[in-house]
């Protein structure tokens, strides 16, 4: 299973990267770094050998179309995505037959992901949290897409997105979901447990016991 960290901070790709394959912007987390966007995009990317997502803001094909080849031509490394609209789905088109890599955001059912692999999306990204927030079951969402997929042998690659909490990630691991995007705080809290810290600090007690030499 592939780790993405979905986030536009460059001190916490800086931190991580040794760990993560890869890297989600969304304009909303790009927005908190109060800089140009493409000079975030080309830190990020020489940071992160692994796919670095960047999302355009147009809402027409063309103008998706334009910007995602701008974006693409940043590095080599981005993977440009765009949202789940019969536009957005037009534009994966044309970028699928350009060899431009696209990762399908702001999905929240099955049929839109049928969709978005049919139009040659290299990822598409449920978002559980917000299915989650709506009242829905976001890890059902991705349970379908996975078995969708799997009937029709999709190569389109399901990066389980929006996680709030290490449930959201043990689910996705148990549903053999490829890719979690992780936000910066759930992904430090998968490394504890309890019992690691108070068998350590037990350990470094009973050392303490051991005669030296
Ligand atoms: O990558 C998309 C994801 O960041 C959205 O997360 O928490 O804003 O729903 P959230």
């Amino acid at each position: 299973m592939k780790l993405y960290l979905d986030t536009a901070n460059v001190a916490e790709i800086r931190e991580l990267a040794w760990l993560v394959d890869g890297v989600t912007t969304n304009p909303s987390l790009v927005a908190r770094e109060g800089r140009p966007f493409r000079d975030v995009l080309r830190e990020i990317c020489a940071i992160v050998k692994g796919p670095v997502s960047a999302e355009v803001i147009s809402l027409d094909r063309d103008g998706m179309v334009r910007e995602a080849r701008e974006l693409a031509a940043v590095a080599a490394n981005v993977v440009v995505k765009i949202p789940m609209t019969e536009a957005g789905m037009q534009a994966v088109q044309v970028l699928s037959r350009d060899g431009i890599t696209t990762n399908v955001t702001l999905v929240f059912s099955a049929n839109q992901a049928l969709l978005a692999a049919k139009c040659g999306a290299t990822y598409v990204s449920p978002f559980v949290g917000r299915i989650d927030d709506a009242g829905g079951d976001g890890m059902a969402v991705v349970n379908e897409i996975l078995t969708v997929y799997g009937q029709y042998e999709f190569r389109t690659e399901v990066i389980v997105a929006s996680v709030r909490h290490p449930g959201h990630v043990l689910q996705a691991a148990l549903l053999g979901a490829p890719i979690a995007t992780v936000p910066y705080d759930v992904l430090k809290k998968l490394f504890g447990h309890p019992l690691t810290d108070a068998g350590i600090a037990r350990f470094l007690r009973d050392w303490q016991q051991v005669p030296s030499a």
